[in-house]
């Protein structure tokens, strides 16, 4: 089972998330790391002595479950896959390889993704199809049954970005956003929900952005596609419930290629750049892992974020305000009337950086 790890003085080295393969793998490397208690760190490694000393062997949050994330050869959905294999579940680590824009291909970076779970110990299998077409995106699910035999999670996390302005924003422009985030988390999503449904089980996260939740510039696409997918989560939630299959989406915060590009040109920004580097992709996915374990068996039709060391829930859309005209309106009693009764309740023009104005902690 184990792979690459040579006892104790690597069981030594051990980064924290390491420690959680460690943890939970064969006892003879428990035994080999219970020798040497003081080589571990950290808390989790303190843990995992205390588990040894009482002979307790504790499962990982997603033990023998068969999860799919979609993106997983870099950025925030390695993390993901990363920490699920941590905590016990198989995994279909899928990724084009393409760049931020989705030009190109390499398995390089599933590789890339193989080799670390591998190393800790971890099973993985790599897909390079992409989630944009319903063949392809079959065929993604199809790699988890025939690897493992089922499939308990999606990870919808793929995407790229075309950022420009609305009114300069192209055809292809679009449709490559719309088709790799909003149609590709259907896609995925659908494919895996025929397994589910006849397992009565199953778990869907799903990446949204606050460019979406809340508003951004040069990003009508994006945008689109990520508010859409809140409500493609919530449908889902709501239709296969009875199947007790559960859809929540994760509006992450990380520096990664895709934030990369922000630039960089006075102090002010460079200043915030430093703030934003900060935020490592690895804080997003305890969350996605969270919710894909039987722990979040009431949780379903939520939006979180996270940032950092913060964890938000984040609204659904509800009336603010009301206003009522007896014997209905007409056009103009609606600007004169309803309009400044509503209009202290208005939503502001802002952007993401302006609700989140804090630094993040
Ligand atoms: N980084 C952030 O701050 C941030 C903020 C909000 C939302 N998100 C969302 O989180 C997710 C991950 O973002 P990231 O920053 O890690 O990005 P990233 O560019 O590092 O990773 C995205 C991955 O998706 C893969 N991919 C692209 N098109 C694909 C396709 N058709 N099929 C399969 N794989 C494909 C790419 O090869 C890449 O490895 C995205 O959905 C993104 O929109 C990120």
């Amino acid at each position: 089972m184990l792979k690459g790890l040579d006892g104790a003085a690597q069981c030594g080295r051990a980064s924290e998330s390491a420690c959680f393969f460690l943890k939970k793998r064969t006892k003879k490397l428990l035994s080999v790391c219970a020798a040497t208690p003081g080589l571990l760190r950290g808390g989790v490694a303190l843990s995992f002595v205390r588990q040894i000393h009482t002979g307790e062997q504790m499962a990982g949050i997603v033990e023998g479950k068969v999860v799919v994330v979609t993106g997983a050869g870099g950025g925030i959905g390695r993390e993901i896959a990363v920490m699920m294999a941590g905590e016990g579940a198989k995994v279909v680590i899928n990724d084009l390889g393409v760049s931020v824009t989705g030009d190109g291909g390499s398995a390089t970076p599933a590789e890339q993704t193989r080799a670390i779970i591998n190393q800790r110990g971890g099973e993985a299998v790599i897909n390079t199809e992409s989630v944009s077409s319903w063949n392809s995106a079959r065929r993604i699910v199809q790699c988890a049954l025939d690897t493992y035999g089922r499939i308990d999670g999606v990870v919808n996390n793929a995407g790229i970005l075309r950022d420009v302005i609305f009114h300069k924003m192209t055809e292809d422009d679009w449709n490559a956003v719309i088709n790799v985030h909003l149609s590709g988390a259907f896609y995925v999503s659908r494919a895996a929900a025929e397994h589910y449904r006849k397992q009565e089980s199953g778990s869907f996260v799903h990446m949204s952005s606050t460019s979406g939740l809340i508003g951004n510039f040069g990003q009508a696409n994006y945008s689109a596609a990520k508010l859409g997918i809140t409500a493609l989560s919530k449908s889902i939630a709501l239709d296969m419930q009875r199947y007790n299959v559960r859809s929540n989406c994760i509006s992450p915060f990380a520096w990664s290629r895709m934030t990369g590009s922000i630039p960089v040109n006075t102090p002010e920004q460079k200043a915030r750049m430093e703030k934003i580097q900060q935020m490592t992709p690895d804080k997003n996915a305890p969350m996605a892992v969270f919710l894909t374990s039987d722990g979040a068996k009431a949780v379903s039709g939520q939006v979180f974020a996270t940032r950092h060391n913060e964890i938000f829930l984040m609204s659904s859309s509800r009336p603010v305000r009301g206003v009522h005209h007896d014997g209905g309106w007409t056009p103009t009693e609606v600007g004169q009337i309803a309009i400044p009764a509503l209009k202290g309740s208005f939503m502001p023009l802002d952007r993401s950086g302006e609700v989140f104005t804090w630094d993040p902690v």
